[in-house]
């Protein structure tokens, strides 16, 4: 089946006024075919009927095809019979080698429009109450690869591979269409961004390429109610949204936060901070060591006397950050990066989960509230609560059982890729 002819190019085309959609027909999704025929039980044959995004190279050790596959062809993997299994995209840098796209033999263009189209009505009811969201969460919305946020009228690409090119160009047709004509809202800025962990180094030296628009970096967003101005160039596109659900939390139960003492470990933009002022909290410190995420954190926070904002290197420094704070909290939060790249390190990662959390315990009061948060997606949520525990016990501390967050609705998980469970937010309470 021919995928060419078929929409694409964003380039050579005005910004368009509100509402005017962007047209997909007549437009090439110019991508090459190739057919490879898989051998059923074989590796590459088991992560299709298992509907796994991702088939690694080394998976292929016996595909004779393989080394004829260029970077960004579509590979339409066949049966013995020569029946369409799925279809997938091939790049031909880093650890995964073919990024599937579709399962079954009935794929046409339309089927992206219909998946876009649900994935992005499911967001709608947060659009109630955020102008921030991530719109298309890449393996988990079943669009391996390619991740999409919008704020307040900026989208923000990311590719995981130069491979996907196109078809993000396609998908932004799409997605643009959509929110523009369905949703009403204005687009001023389209901005392609190269995602931190990639092996794949494209966009010649940048982190960053405007498709569409004048970039300015400088977005405000809100958050029931709360305005606040991020840097779409910074990490994430300038906001962790994973972890609204712990904005929420704040203030949605602020009696919980209400003339409490906090110190927030790995602040960021210090959003997060501010979600405690607004529920009342007495004082909030919080500690991060990238400089333009501080300086986010005071533009949005000027004059605020319960705000103190520190740089520093947490894992390399906690106990003399600690000893120089000095001070005693009723809740901390300990946010930490990824510490999992791979699952060799997860060891490690249990032991920083626990370093971490023993320094804090000693700065925070009994009763108190401690929140673990970890984006470490080889540390199941199970496997996080042991690691916690074994510190309570350790440092003889009671504790309730956890209050463990739901994933926001903008970050979905799925069956076949539990890779991307990845978020955790276990909120206890000390004390009897
Ligand atoms: C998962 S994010 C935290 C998100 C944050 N809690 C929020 O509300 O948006 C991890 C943060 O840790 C920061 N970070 C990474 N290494 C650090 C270090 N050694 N010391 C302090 N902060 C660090 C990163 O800059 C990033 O902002």
């Amino acid at each position: 089946m021919s995928i060419r002819n078929r929409p694409l190019s964003i380039r050579n085309r005005p910004l368009s006024i509100r509402n005017r959609p962007l047209s997909i027909r007549n437009r090439p999704l110019s991508v090459n075919n190739r057919s490879l025929s898989v051998v059923e039980g074989s590796e590459v044959g088991n992560v299709i009927k298992n509907q796994h995004p991702w088939i690694f190279r080394n998976n292929f050790n016996n595909a004779p095809n393989l080394p004829k596959l260029k970077n960004g062809n579509w590979v339409y993997f066949l049966d013995e019979t020569g029946k369409h299994l799925g279809i997938g995209i091939y790049s031909h840098i880093g650890l995964i080698a073919v990024r599937m796209i579709y399962f079954g033999d009935n794929f046409s263009l339309g089927f992206f429009k219909n998946l876009i189209k649900k994935k992005l009505s499911s967001r709608l009811p947060l659009l109630r109450e955020t102008n921030s969201l991530r719109l298309i969460h890449g393996e988990n919305d079943s669009i391996p690869g390619i991740t999409i946020d919008f704020h307040n009228d900026v989208l923000v690409f990311s590719i995981y591979s130069k491979s996907l090119y196109p078809m993000a160009r396609y998908i932004g047709f799409v997605v643009y269409n959509f929110l523009t004509l369905h949703w009403n809202l204005d687009v001023s800025c389209i901005l392609l961004k190269k995602p931190n962990r990639t092996e794949d180094q494209f966009l010649e030296n940048s982190d960053y390429r405007v498709i569409r628009g004048k970039i300015h970096t400088q977005v405000e967003i809100n958050f029931k109610k709360i305005t606040y101005t991020i840097n779409t160039l910074s990490q994430k596109g300038g906001i962790y949204n994973d972890i609204r659900n712990l904005r929420r939390y704040i203030l949605e139960n602020s009696e919980v936060f209400k003339n409490r003492n906090v110190l927030n470990l790995f602040s960021n933009n210090g959003l997060l901070s501010k979600c405690l002022e607004v529920a009342g909290a007495k004082s909030i410190v919080s500690v991060e060591d990238s400089v333009s995420a501080l300086n986010i954190h005071k533009l949005n926070t000027p004059n605020s006397e319960k705000q103190k904002i520190i740089k520093g290197n947490i894992f390399k420094n906690i106990e003399a950050l600690l000893e120089e704070i000095n001070q005693v909290f009723d809740v901390v939060i300990i946010d930490p990066p990824s510490l999992t790249s791979s699952s060799k390190d997860k060891r490690k990662a249990k032991l920083i989960y626990q370093k971490l959390m023993e320094s804090c315990l000693n700065v925070m009061s009994n009763p108190g509230i401690l929140v673990m948060c970890s984006c470490s997606n080889r540390i199941h949520s199970n496997q996080f609560e042991n690691i916690a525990q074994e510190v309570f016990k350790f440092k003889k501390v009671e504790y309730k059982k956890p209050i463990k967050l739901l994933n926001e609705i903008d970050h979905p998980v799925i069956d076949t890729f539990p890779e991307g469970d990845y978020f955790k937010v276990h909120i206890y309470t000390t004390g009897q």
